[in-house]
């Protein structure tokens, strides 16, 4: 396993999700951790990220004894470079205008790391490079026994290799795929360098997992938060191959979920994949909960609350159960252990059982929490989910009740739903769906004037709303061809009596949020 030491570079996850894609398994650790845990990682080889500092100043992050002291292979991308070159006696100079965007190096392939990788080779022979720079400060010299690996018209040295002790630097990005042939370079990293497997396929994480969690749970019974969602999905097929009927899942239908959504569910879980799996149909009890609120939060917060108890009732119901699964996943390990915290317990609070643990004296199993949505995804497909739901686009925990602008009202989600479908089912058919990150209908309580073939309409206005995004964080709405919306909002507003006129909302975030509350 390699260890990827974090700078702070918005690139440093990538990293570890092309080690992982070169089937060798890594984890991310900050940079100030305590150095026992760099030691006792035990790792093949050690990459360091780029990040944001400059290692001229004076209270810049620095190379852990323990990195050199393992004496395994290393590779410093970009400030990893810097930080290796001035740790061992070469110069680093800031000041010089900041390189951003793709470069063409030319590569020295007297070194293991790039030997016969190249994108084409000039007049004279050389291999040349096109890669991602990003970086203001540079290596402007070698520290001893260190060679020359790569360099640009504007950055003389570009990359430097000590092949005797197996470290290298390279000053572009070889995570980003805009560097055509960063994979190979990893791999050549990984596998030639460190001598590494390929051993991190779906087949063998679920091989894993599934013994690990046998191990952890013996014969235990385990309770699960079933949503539906791609997380926790897999982590009901996951478990349902280590421990059978172990496994208790309870799907609570609050009535804001999708259409049909509910018994899609139960056929795809108790019926395809024979999980035990507990339908609890609490919608009568979400709709009187939520009667009368129009606040967002306060909306939000209800929902939350009222989930926990319906859970809880359920949970209380079964005899000796022992833990409780959750679908961690590794982003949410990461970013809430941060930089330098080591590594804080999450409960991801959008599976609205934060506090059950502790209350119910659950111990918690998170089979997912080493894995990257990209790899929960493969391990889905793997385990037999159908595609559908295994790249399928979030789904916020309150449901539609944001999506109901104002007031919840019982009528009108009805309404939404139906709308919801037509526009998802369209995407789907005209090949779109999985070009957006997320979409959806929103149910506005404004009524709006419309004519019909009989006469006057007076009803509410449905807006639709479809996003590309990475992380969510920011967002654009999608430019959707103009035809295809035509054909939803005719269909909309013919097929459903409650609506008057379909509108298409073209607000990315910022400034306007993915969803409408
Ligand atoms: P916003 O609206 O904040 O949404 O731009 C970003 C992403 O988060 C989802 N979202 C939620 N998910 N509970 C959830 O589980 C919530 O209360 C919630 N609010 C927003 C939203 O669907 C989008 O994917």
């Amino acid at each position: 396993r390699i260890l990827i030491l974090d700078y702070g570079s918005q690139y440093t996850q990538l990293i570890a999700r092309r080690v992982r894609e070169a089937g060798v398994y890594c984890e991310i650790l900050p940079w100030d951790v305590d150095p026992a845990m760099i030691s006792n990682f035990n790792a093949r080889g050690v990459i360091l990220s780029g990040g944001p500092e400059s290692v001229t100043a004076s209270n810049a992050p620095t190379l852990p004894q323990a990195v050199l002291a393992a004496d395994v292979p290393v590779l410093g991308i970009c400030y990893g470079m810097q930080l290796l070159a001035q740790s061992l006696g070469g110069t680093v100079e800031g000041g010089h205008t900041q390189e951003f965007g793709y470069a063409e190096i030319r590569a020295r392939g007297h070194t293991a790391l790039l030997r016969d990788i190249e994108d084409r080779v000039n007049d004279e022979g050389h291999g040349l490079l096109d890669v991602w720079m990003s970086h203001g400060d540079r290596v402007t010299a070698l520290p001893d026994g260190f060679k020359l690996m790569a360099s640009t018209a504007d950055v003389p040295i570009a990359g430097m290799a000590d092949a005797e002790r197996n470290i290298y630097g390279v000053q572009f990005h070889p995570e980003v795929t805009h560097t055509a042939q960063g994979q190979r370079i990893l791999g050549r990293f990984l596998h030639d360098i460190c001598g590494c497997g390929s051993a991190w396929t779906p087949g063998n994480i679920i091989h894993d997992a599934t013994a690990r969690v046998r191990e952890q749970v013996g014969q235990d019974k385990v309770l699960l938060a079933l949503s539906g969602g791609v997380d926790s999905s897999v982590v009901a097929a996951l478990l349902h191959k280590a421990i059978g009927d172990q496994l208790v899942c309870v799907f609570v239908d609050n009535g804001l979920l999708r259409l049909n959504e509910g018994d899609q569910v139960m056929k795809t879980f108790a019926d395809h994949l024979g999980v035990n799996v507990i339908r609890v149909n609490a919608q009568e009890r979400f709709m009187a909960a939520l009667a009368g609120e129009s606040d967002p939060e306060a909306k939000r917060k209800i929902i939350g609350r009222l989930f926990i108890e319906v859970f809880d009732e359920e949970a209380a119901k079964l005899s000796d159960v022992k833990w409780l699964a959750q679908g961690t996943i590794y982003p949410d390990v990461i970013e809430s252990a941060g930089a330098s915290t080591g590594k804080a317990h999450v409960i991801k609070s959008h599976h609205n059982v934060g506090g059950l643990p502790e209350q119910m004296k659950l111990k918690l199993v998170e089979p997912l929490r080493e894995l990257f949505k990209d790899e929960v995804r493969r391990l889905g497909l793997e385990l037999g989910l159908p595609r559908e739901s295994v790249f399928r686009h979030p789904f916020p925990g309150p449901g539609l009740a944001v999506r109901m602008l104002g007031e919840v009202d019982p009528q009108a989600a009805d309404t939404l739903r139906v709308a919801d479908d037509i526009f998802i089912s369209e995407l789907r058919a005209a090949g779109l769906y999985d070009q957006v990150s997320q979409a959806f209908a929103v149910w506005l309580p404004v009524k709006s004037v419309g004519v019909t073939g009989d006469g006057r309409r007076y009803a509410p206005v449905i807006a639709l709303r479809a996003v590309e995004t990475i992380d969510f964080m920011t967002a654009r709405w999608a430019h959707l061809p103009y035809e295809f919306l035509d054909k939803v909002s005719r269909r909309i507003v013919n097929e459903i009596e409650g609506v008057s006129r379909v509108v298409y909302d073209v607000s990315g975030k910022p400034p306007a949020t993915i969803e409408w509350e």
